[in-house]
């Protein structure tokens, strides 16, 4: 099935771990955003620093 039938998921507890997506290919966040680029957020013109930043907040959900 493809993503645009899916429900967007509750991202809490996220801090539990993977593997994400339903395809469980994700398998650290970074992961998630490297396979969802483009179609799930933009994350490619985040820093190392910001990227941290998003996990550390997605971490507190
Ligand atoms: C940069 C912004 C975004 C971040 C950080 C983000 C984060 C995530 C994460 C971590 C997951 C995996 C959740 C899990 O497996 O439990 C996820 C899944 C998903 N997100 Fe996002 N998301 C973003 C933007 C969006 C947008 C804009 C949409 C809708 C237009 C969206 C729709 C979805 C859907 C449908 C899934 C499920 C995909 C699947 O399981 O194959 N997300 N998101």
């Amino acid at each position: 099935m493809p993503w645009w039938y899916r429900d967007t998921p509750s991202l809490r507890g996220l801090r539990m771990g993977g593997p994400y997506l339903s395809s469980n290919r994700g398998h650290t966040l970074r992961q998630v955003f490297a396979l969802t680029q483009g179609y799930m957020g933009e994350t490619s013109h985040l820093t190392e620093a910001e990227l941290s930043d998003l996990i550390a907040f997605l971490h507190t959900l």
